[in-house]
């Protein structure tokens, strides 16, 4: 791996990092709440590609293994992987692998618009479709109050996927965004 590679992982385990002091905004009725943070997944599983994007996630998920509170919610440790907001962020850590064998599967020349999708696809709803599966399996919830929960990210965590499309393309535009 290059020096640039690392600089790019690092910068953006950073930006995640940086993402998670914005406050998050709790939900009264489910205790997981709207947050800033995966702007940074779908950043990093964007432009960095699979492998560099994987390890970006990987590394912050090793920050909060070992107990430094950098997730919006300040909770951090094996725990929080079992609690409310277990599935959801499993679709965090898988996000980077599963866009990229997408954009294998769409070939190079692939339209924005296509990439786009995929990238809505993966980052809402198979994010938020494990978050609601999590919900229901490991904390009981019925499937319909669980998938019904995790429909009030829709609408956020699309807008935040518009904005993470418009940021990489303009990203691959100067060469700097995984082709
Ligand atoms: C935490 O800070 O403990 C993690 C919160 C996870 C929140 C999930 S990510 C997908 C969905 N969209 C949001 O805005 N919130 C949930």
């Amino acid at each position: 791996m290059k020096p640039r590679d690392i600089a790019r992982i690092s910068l953006f385990t950073a930006l995640l990092i940086a993402l998670g002091f914005i406050p998050p905004l709790p939900l009264g009725f489910l205790p997981v709440p709207i947050v800033l943070q995966n702007l940074g997944v779908l950043l990093a599983a964007a432009i960095l590609g699979p492998k560099r994007g994987s390890i970006a996630v990987g590394l912050f998920f090793l920050l909060v293994l070992v107990g430094l509170p950098v997730l919006s919610s300040r909770t951090a440790g094996i725990g929080v992987f079992y609690g409310a907001s277990g599935g959801f962020l499993l679709g965090w850590l898988v996000t980077p692998a599963v866009y990229g064998g997408g954009r294998r599967l769409l070939g190079a020349r692939a339209a924005g618009w296509q990439r786009g999708g995929l990238l809505w696809l993966v980052g809402v709803v198979l994010v938020d479709g494990l978050g609601a599966l999590w919900l229901c399996v490991g904390l009981h919830l019925p499937l319909m109050s669980a998938v019904l929960a995790s429909l009030v990210f829709v609408p956020g965590d699309t807008l935040k996927t518009v904005l993470a499309v418009l940021v990489t393309e303009r990203m691959r535009q100067l060469r700097l965004a995984a082709q």
